[in-house]
């Protein structure tokens, strides 16, 4: 039985073109806080391509008062919550269709459609927002011509913002004013936005390449502008950079970014008007760590690549979101690489993001809400901005550009723009761009088969095993790849999955590849696997060789191999693809970690053999290594990435063995940390490059690792040292380091510089998020964390409706602090599920991501596993769920979907 106002499941297969087209939208705007007043003239015209049909628009939340059709009176009814008109002339002229409705920005707090936050009104459309603002044909293949009209009081609202270009603006009588905006190209509603607030803009003109001038600008709140720079900086090379690698440039006269505080996600690419989180705009070296200024690099990048690919050429329907969100993770990605710049950084990116998508998609790809990069049904489209379609995604995108190269990708870029700028595609479409530039390439000889990574989700398993032939010399190399079925599918078909190698002798050296029968390619070949098994033979190998396999993450699989630990210590020494070296030690922390934990009675001090030590060792005191790279070797796989390698899963268990091996870390490399600690604390004036911020994070990691081992040795020297840099530091980078060093190895001067650090703060809400944050993600002793948390629930700082705070204090605590967060008396899955219909009644989409947090309870121990299902089947129960949370929890029951 369905509720009242519960959404069945919408399948890609039902997709229809729309019935009628819209042209042209002229809106006008009355902003009013309690009751904001829209006039929605469009200029509408039968599909002739389909049967005629009745006018469907979309609404939600909306008073409607007015509904007129050339000028007329028209009758009209309700379904649902659409606005159904019958009885409209036929013949395919177009119409004149007016729509006046009101709705109250100041009561949404899904922060979905037209919101205020602090005092300033703000849009988010996407994916399906526009239909709270105005009734709509709200689906991304009608694109439109916008005119937008905005009249506010001019003292509360002096800035008034839309899509495209300030035609005119003036006064009106009563104190209010008004402004007019044409937006030069034609968009899907989701692209729509306005701004209408008190705010300050950093404002920069620039010439393109092809020698159009543009005026760029950041607006913020007074009081926020000298926080801006970055941003800027980022957006400018932004520009640059997608001139130079792509040849695309800037359409628009004006392009502005505008940040809030209220925001759902991260930020969002409405045409010509970004609106963004404030945690990715504003960046002060005394308030933003490292992490925080390159995150606001790649987020703006990210938004201003969707300007072509989303917005010049967008989605058809939703199901083809990573059309746009693969591509453009891809190209930020790529972005944040050139400009990192050496080979060391962009090898410390790329390990990062493989971080993200190994310990977080491949357990998405593992449980119930596992889908393809394609999806074939949703219930609530916002459920399925997830890490599959985002990262994933972005990994389809990049096998691609490694089947056909650097210049081949270039080539099926511009020829997906040749055949699709200005409308609205389908993921094949992309492919089929990308194969037809390349009629040479593997991906157009498999494309077919290729076309899988699209359908088919599930993490590939490839299995390695290699045999040397001593007296032929000869090596042969055998793949082959399996998927297990998943939440969604059960049977898999082989995918195509390129394999970059290279072959290391017994001391390191690379040796040369010649596959038998071809000639010497060099050290590095990419082997294209497309069959369940297939064998490839190398020729004129003079020794054993130790295989470097899927170097650089070429595809997104899980690699097996019966690796020895010599020889993933010979890798870890030496291997010249930079991922591979890092990737030979986390297979042996991990292999150390395993059997650990498989282990029964009490968890050892010492799970890492010498021998892996003292590899560490020779990594950590390299003398040309980056130390950005350095501490990224050094870093134990997560606790939720050592969980997925398991059957059964006891987070305790887990949680206690990386303790261990921390504290091992820390205590047989003593010396060495308080060496690194010296030879890499000088970085000079604060600059967030990728150089100096590396030696920041090991200096950071030194300090926490020179804490735990004082806790052995109950010496007093380091917490003091790493309180005085907390006290000193120049930057928040240095004094974040040392106070989570302090709360991590539960240091006594945590309290106290907890306490410091929010007086200095106060007035700093992103601080404040990362002050709710560490407490939510603090070593748990004797179940401290907890009470902790609740108590801080009532901190007058906290509030659930901001999404950020929401996000640091109660995500912090589910999502990130296993050890904390799995009792064995089940009082962290009761606070999930009491926080979870807490927030559903606020912000369901937020609510939903806070639901994701048990997806994988199937796999924990007992008791875990039946408390964590009572509280999940607790959410279920409760009557008038949101369409989002119902679908995430109903899912990790693995009920049917209604
Ligand atoms: N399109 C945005 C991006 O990835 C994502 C986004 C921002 C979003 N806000 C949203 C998606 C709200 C759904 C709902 O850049
Ligand atoms: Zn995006």
């Amino acid at each position: 039985m369905l509720r009242e106002g519960q959404a069945t499941a919408i399948q890609r297969a039902d997709y229809q073109a729309p019935a009628w087209w819209i042209e042209t939208v002229d809106l006008a705007f009355d902003l009013d806080p309690a009751k904001t007043r829209v006039l929605n003239k469009m200029r509408i015209r039968r599909n002739p391509d389909v049967p005629a049909q009745a006018l469907r628009l979309d609404g939600d939340e909306l008073n409607l008062a007015r509904v007129m059709v050339n000028g007329g009176g028209s009758s009209f009814k309700m379904d649902g919550n659409q606005l159904v008109l019958e009885n409209l002339p036929e013949g395919h002229e177009p119409l004149d269709l007016e729509i006046f409705t009101t709705c109250s920005p100041i009561q949404n707090t899904k922060l979905m459609g037209l919101y205020v936050s602090e005092g300033t009104f703000f849009t988010q459309c996407e994916a399906e927002g526009f239909r709270r603002i105005t009734y709509f044909l709200d689906r991304p293949d009608v694109m439109a011509m916008y005119t937008v009209t905005l009249r506010a009081s001019k003292n509360d609202y002096p800035v008034l913002l839309s899509n495209g270009n300030l035609v005119d603006e003036g006064d009106l009588d009563d104190g209010r004013h008004f402004a007019k905006w044409v937006d030069p190209h034609k968009k899907p509603c989701y692209l729509f936005a306005l701004v209408a607030g008190k705010l300050v803009a950093r404002e920069q003109k620039i010439k393109s390449r092809a020698g159009r001038d543009h005026l760029l600008q950041v607006y913020v709140r007074p009081g926020d502008l000298e926080k801006t720079e970055h941003a800027m900086n980022s957006l400018m090379h932004s520009v640059a950079w997608d001139e130079a690698r792509f040849g695309l440039s800037l359409d628009l006269d004006r392009f502005m970014i505008v940040a809030t505080s209220d925001f759902n996600m991260g930020a969002m690419e409405n045409k010509g008007l970004n609106i963004f989180n404030t945690k990715y705009v504003l960046a002060s070296q005394s308030t933003a760590t490292d992490v925080d200024f390159a995150n606001v690099e790649s987020v703006v990048g990210h938004e201003y690549f969707h300007n072509w690919t989303g917005n010049r050429i967008t989605c058809r329907d939703w199901f083809q979101l990573s059309l746009k969100e693969g591509l453009t993770v891809f190209r930020d990605q790529e972005f944040s690489m050139d400009m990192a710049g050496t080979p060391s950084a962009r090898a410390v990116k790329r390990i990062e993001d493989v971080r993200v998508l190994r310990t977080v998609q491949f357990p998405e790809d593992a449980g119930p809400m596992a889908h393809p990069v394609r999806p074939d049904s949703y219930i609530e489209i916002n459920n399925f901005y997830t890490v599959t379609i985002y990262e994933k995604g972005s990994e389809v995108v990049r096998m691609q550009h490694n089947l056909v190269g650097r210049d081949g990708f270039a080539e099926g870029m511009k020829l997906y723009f040749d055949r699709h700028d200005g409308s609205a595609v389908t993921c094949d479409d992309f492919v089929q761009a990308m194969a037809d530039a390349n009629p040479a390439s593997p991906l157009t000889q498999h494309l077919q088969q290729f076309k899988r990574w699209y359908s088919q989700s599930g993490t590939p398993l490839v299995k390695a095993s290699g045999q040397y032939d001593p007296t032929a010399c000869t090596y042969t190399l055998t793949l082959s790849q399996s998927c297990a079925a998943t939440a969604d599918q059960p049977e898999k078909l082989p995918f195509v999955i390129p394999v970059e190698m290279g072959l290391l002798g017994q001391d390191g050296a690379a040796l040369p590849l010649q596959l038998q029968g071809e000639a010497v390619t060099s050290s590095s070949h990419t082997l294209v696997l497309t069959q369940a098994e297939q064998t490839w033979v190398f020729a004129n190998v003079a020794q054993a060789p130790v295989p470097s396999l899927l170097r650089g993450f070429s595809a997104p699989v899980v690699l097996e191999y019966d690796f020895s630990d010599a020889e993933l210590l010979t890798q870890l020494a030496h291997d010249t693809d930079a991922f591979n070296r890092w990737e030979a030690g986390q297979r042996l922390a991990l292999r150390y970690a395993l059997q650990a934990i498989r282990t029964q009675g009490e968890v050892a001090s010492d799970v890492m053999p010498a021998a892996f030590i003292s590899a560490l060792r020779d990594v950590l005191r390299h003398p040309t290594l980056d130390a950005a790279y350095k501490d990224l070797v050094l870093t134990l796989p997560s606790e939720s990435y050592m969980a997925e390698q398991l059957e059964v899963v006891d987070p305790q268990r887990i949680h206690a063995v990386r303790e261990s091996m921390r504290q091992q870390l820390a205590v047989a490399l003593q010396a060495d940390w308080a060496w690194a600690f010296d030879a890499h604390s000088d970085t000079g004036a604060y600059r967030p490059d990728p150089v100096s911020a590396g030696r920041r994070s090991l200096t950071g990691s030194a300090l926490l690792m020179l804490c735990l081992a004082a806790r052995d040795s109950s010496d007093t020297l380091w917490p003091g040292k790493t309180y005085q840099r907390f006290k000193d530091a120049g930057n928040m980078t240095d004094r974040f380091n040392a106070l989570s060093a302090l709360v991590y190895s539960g240091a006594t001067l945590a309290q106290p510089a907890l306490e410091r650090f929010h007086a200095l703060f106060r007035n700093e809400p992103l601080v404040i998020d990362k002050w709710f944050s560490l407490q939510a993600g603090a070593c748990d002793r004797g179940g401290n964390v907890l009470p902790a948390v609740k108590q801080l629930l009532k901190h007058p700082d906290f509030s659930l409706k901001n999404p950020n705070r929401a996000r640091s204090l109660i995500f912090s605590y589910c999502s990130a602090n296993p050890g904390a967060f799995h009792r064995a008396d089940a009082a962290g899955y009761v606070f999930w599920s009491d926080r979870v219909l807490e927030l559903d009644a606020i912000n369901p989409q937020v609510a939903a991501r806070l639901a994701r947090g048990l997806d994988r309870w199937r796999k924990l121990a007992e008791p875990y596993r039946t408390a964590a299902r009572e509280a999940i089947a607790r959410v279920a129960a409760k009557p008038d769920l949101s369409n989002d949370v119902r679908e995430v929890v109903t899912r990790a029951l693995g009920k049917d979907l209604a």
